[in-house]
């Protein structure tokens, strides 16, 4: 029997009612305001950085290019090159030079990202039509059209790490040897290809995490070893910053499983309940337990951020509140 989502309650995942996700991307806390602004400094340079990172929409083939730049460019939250910028930074990598060379490195995670959402929209996966409140790149341009600019920009992000001035030659093959196994067919293609037959409802909670750590951890895993590796991090942070990544994994695809439940497409920005009949903990386990397990993931990322002894962990924490603010945890 496959599991019914639409069966369970609701109710206790609402604090407040969210209002939309732009909203859940900025904390406003007056004691915040200077690391809002630090965060908002940082996502501006990432936003200009992406759009030089590929080519503009007047280079032939200039359909495809504009593709990928209406996939990559389009309003998404950077959790994925915050994480790696901020973490590289709180590391101590932080001249004027060493944060240009880690925003590149955190703008690839964001390039396979898209890539990935790409494809995840596609009539043979998710059958999206929405994503961050524009039409999916299929819908806006064509199927054809929206694999080539997925693969074009999964291409390029190993292009710009080939490309990166200024950082050991052993580190940079490193960094292209995480990318490859952290996206490659053990590491998010694999939990996308669990994913799509995910309807057997005596799944186990390890099973299911172990598709989500797949699924959604193995690119927050690139985005956050990434910066370590830049970073010369010790051996005990890069131990904690590996325990933060997989916990953190596991709470933001819970936390997106939630959404797809939760939220209307308007406030969600993007198609919802694609989830339905999904082994997700959400479906076999209900919402006390799904707040429960959510409420553990976090506690245990924000332990392991704290042994990693970063300068800067009061940022990286309001980056991570930000992103579950509209759950009542
Ligand atoms: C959505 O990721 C897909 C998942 C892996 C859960 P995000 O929620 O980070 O999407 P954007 O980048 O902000 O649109
Ligand atoms: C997508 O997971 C994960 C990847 C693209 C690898 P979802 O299918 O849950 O993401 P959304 O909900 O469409 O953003
Ligand atoms: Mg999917
Ligand atoms: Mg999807
Ligand atoms: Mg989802």
């Amino acid at each position: 029997m496959k599991p019914d989502a639409r069966d369970i309650n609701l109710d206790p995942f609402f604090k407040s009612e969210p209002k939309s996700v732009k909203d859940i991307g900025v904390d406003s806390r007056p004691d915040l305001l200077n690391i809002e602004e630090i965060i908002a400094r940082r996502r501006a340079l990432i936003e200009a950085r992406l759009a030089n990172l590929i080519p503009k929409e007047n280079i032939w083939p200039a359909n495809l290019h504009a593709a990928q730049r209406h996939a990559l460019l389009s309003p998404g939250k950077r959790l994925r090159p915050l994480l790696s910028v901020f973490i590289a930074e709180g590391l101590g990598y932080s001249s004027e030079a060493n944060i240009n060379i880690g925003i590149n490195v955190g703008c690839t995670a964001e390039i396979v990202h898209a890539a990935s959402l790409i494809l995840d929209d596609l009539p043979c996966m998710d059958n999206a039509d929405l994503r961050r409140g524009q039409a999916t790149t299929h819908i806006a341009f064509d199927e054809s059209t929206a694999i080539l600019s997925a693969t074009a920009l999964l291409n390029r992000a190993f292009g710009v790490l080939a490309e990166l001035k200024g950082v050991e030659p052993e580190i940079q093959i490193r960094l292209i040897r995480r990318l490859s196994d952290c996206v490659g067919s053990k590491g998010l293609i694999a939990g996308q290809v669990a994913d799509l037959s995910n309807t057997d409802t005596s799944a186990s909670l390890a099973e299911i995490e172990r598709l989500n750590a797949l699924k959604t951890g193995a690119l927050f895993d690139f985005s956050i070893e990434s910066a370590a590796l830049l970073a010369n991090a010790s051996e005990t942070q890069t131990a904690a910053l590996k325990d933060f990544s997989y916990s953190l994994g596991l709470a933001f695809q819970l936390m997106d499983d939630v959404k797809d439940q939760v939220m209307s497409e308007h406030h969600a920005e993007k198609t919802v309940g694609r989830d339905i009949g999904k082994a997700t903990i959400l479906a076999l386990s209900g919402s006390d337990a799904t707040l429960k397990h959510l409420r553990q993931y976090l506690t245990s990322a924000k332990q392991a951020l704290s042994r990693a002894e970063l300068s800067n962990t009061p940022i990286l924490n309001s980056v991570l509140e930000a992103q579950f603010r509209f759950l009542s945890l």
